[in-house]
């Protein structure tokens, strides 16, 4: 398919039926090769790449002259007459490999520095220089595919909600503080000196008022904005595909949205099969250890609690005999067969996750037990702990001791770990969802109770009595979407009753004054005929990482930014001008 006037066709496009047919090409040249008079090219652009032929018998002089100057990555265009490649050259591998273009006429359509790193798919180069020359990096096949599938993936799933009726309203990007538990990127006015506006972290409360507005079934593809500690799978500018429906239950929510995601994936070639398992969130935790679990990967956690009643461990004794604590356990298979020094050395893994020690047991291979506890565990409890964690010759048992959520947390932490290092292998994508996350959790840091969704989610009817008594026995109207591991989407029901959403906003520690300057639109809104309302929002970095098989979100976004918040090819963030700074009444203190 020729994308633009100045060829007939792209580079990744020609075949044997071409054969005998006058083309013009254009792109850059991957490489030139010389051989004894003759030369080849490999022609380059974003559909693939074409072996063209210059032969000094069968082309003017000038283009063959033309041929011998240029170099990797100068933009060219050529024309010539497609030809089947000689005995023994052609390429199985390529898609253009059966044949070539036998080149009549070349444009040099522009010179090219030679570039800092090779334009290949396997190159040893840092991330660091692909990101300053992100452009070229960009010409890299495989960095094209990725866009290329976000863009399929984008508008498959457009598609598939404006075929059940979503309307895409597009919402501001200069609004109010719109929390969604990172900090906000704040923007100072010129109108307004001193007045801020926050760059949104989603569009939450304007497509809640959307629904007030009647729109009843809502999306978006909208950049969100949060300024928090970044990671492989965190960007402080990413897109969600963001999604509101109004006079619905969370089941038609969720059932809709299966839909789509079935439709849209499907066309990405990944079948999903439907409904999607559903996992309670505290099933999921004593499970998995996880709220976002990958259940491909086995190693389920277990409460052993129960065999070391009277264990001669006295850790163990004492916490199977004291209300709330619990003695839980993973099997790793093939890890019992590690060396000792290589066992111990995961208690320091487990501590970033909490443990303040990791014990274990290693069933070897010749039948023998091996752990620095071994010689205060019965026979019994070793036996019964090998039937409970169905261990074989070669599992190492880790064990966590301490309350349901920091056993869960730890175990958790350690299964991804261990799957890791163990490389489990992980075939087609995991789905499902994980559903009635608690409303609220303590936050240490902060002193309060903070939302586990957000602040404007609709905790369980039956629950409401307990909202100021219990607080942390209150359920909720949630759903993660959890592909691989991951979670690449979350979403509830809200809250449509104005005096509610003040009572769940006193419990989060607002006092009335600043609940009203903050949300006082929302709750006005609700205020006149807000009808039931639920939606969720797909993080689309994270989704189209895993369909691309990439490591980091870094490889699905165009431009992104680094771990430190940079971007390194136009140096972003950077100072600006004392002037600019005084038209919005600001003066930097360092
Ligand atoms: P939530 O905060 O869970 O929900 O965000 C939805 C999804 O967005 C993705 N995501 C991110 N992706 C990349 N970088 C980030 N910094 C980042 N933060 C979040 C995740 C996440 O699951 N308004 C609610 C949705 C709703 O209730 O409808 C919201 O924003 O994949």
């Amino acid at each position: 398919m020729a994308l633009h006037s100045m060829h007939t066709h792209s580079c990744g496009e020609l075949r044997a039926e071409n054969i005998g047919q006058t083309v013009t090409l254009t792109g850059w040249v991957r490489a030139r090769r010389d051989f004894g008079g003759l030369i080849f090219i490999d022609l380059r652009d974003r559909e693939g790449l074409t072996q063209i032929f210059f032969d000094p018998d069968l082309c003017a002089p000038e283009v063959f002259a033309a041929a011998e100057t240029v170099r990797p990555e100068w933009p060219i265009l050529v024309e010539g007459e497609v030809r089947h490649r000689i005995e023994g050259q052609t390429n199985p591998n390529l898609a253009t490999g059966e044949v070539e273009v036998l080149c009549t006429r070349v444009e040099v359509l522009n010179t090219s520095k030679t570039p800092p790193f090779q334009i290949e798919d396997h190159i040893e180069t840092s991330e660091d220089l692909r990101l300053r020359y992100r452009y070229l990096d960009i010409r890299r096949p495989k960095m094209m595919a990725n866009l290329k599938l976000r863009s399929d993936f984008t508008f498959a799933i457009r598609q598939a909600l404006h075929d059940r009726g979503f309307m895409e309203v597009e919402t501001p990007s200069l609004f109010k503080s719109t929390p969604e538990g990172a900090r906000d990127f704040i923007v100072p006015s010129r109108l307004q000196p001193g007045n801020f506006y926050a760059l949104p972290q989603s569009p939450q409360l304007l497509k809640q008022l959307l629904m007030v507005g009647g729109v009843e079934r809502y999306y978006q593809v909208a950049k969100c904005f949060r300024d928090e500690d970044l990671r492989a799978d965190r960007q402080p500018e990413f897109t969600q595909v963001d999604i509101e429906m109004s006079f619905v239950k969370q089941d038609d929510v969720m059932g809709a949205l299966e839909e789509v995601f079935a439709d849209a994936f499907a066309k990405m070639g990944v079948k999903m099969e439907l409904p999607l398992r559903r996992i309670q969130y505290w099933d999921a935790m004593d499970t998995y250890g996880i709220d976002k679990p990958d259940t491909r990967i086995g190693m389920e956690l277990h409460d052993v609690t129960g065999i070391f009643a009277s264990s001669g461990f006295k850790l163990f004794a004492s916490a199977a005999n004291t209300e709330g604590q619990h003695i839980k356990a993973i099997c790793c298979p093939g890890a019992g067969v590690w060396g000792r020094s290589k066992i111990d050395k995961l208690s320091e893994v487990a501590a970033a996750f909490g443990a303040k020690g990791l014990a274990w047991v290693a069933f070897k291979e010749d039948g023998s037990v091996q752990s620095p506890i071994a010689k205060f565990l019965s026979s019994e409890e070793l036996d019964a702990l090998k039937a409970e964690m169905g261990a074989q010759p070669g599992s190492l048992v880790l064990f966590a001791v301490g309350g349901r959520l920091e056993t869960d947390e730890i175990l958790g932490g350690m299964r991804n770990h261990m799957a890791n290092v163990l490389e489990i292998p992980r075939e087609g994508h995991d789905f499902l969802w994980v559903v009635g996350f608690p409303l609220v959790h303590w936050d240490e840091e902060r002193g309060a109770y903070a939302a586990e969704h957000q602040p404007f989610t609709q905790p369980v009817e039956a629950d409401i009595d307990r909202l100021e008594s219990d607080p942390l026995s209150v359920g909720s109207w949630t759903y993660d979407f959890v592909m691989d591991g991951y979670e690449a989407g979350g979403g509830g029901m809200r809250i449509h009753n104005a005096e509610l959403q003040m009572r769940i906003l006193k419990l989060l520690g607002f006092t009335e004054e600043r609940a009203r300057a903050q949300f006082g639109f929302l709750m006005d809104a609700l205020e006149y005929g807000a009808p039931p309302m639920g939606g969720f929002a797909l993080g689309l970095d994270r989704v189209c990482m895993l369909l691309t098989g990439s490591d980091s979100i870094r490889d699905v976004m165009a431009f992104p930014k680094t771990t430190s918040g940079s971007d390194l090819m136009s140096d972003a963030p950077s100072a600006v001008s004392d002037d600019q700074l005084a038209e919005v009444a600001l003066k930097v203190v360092r």
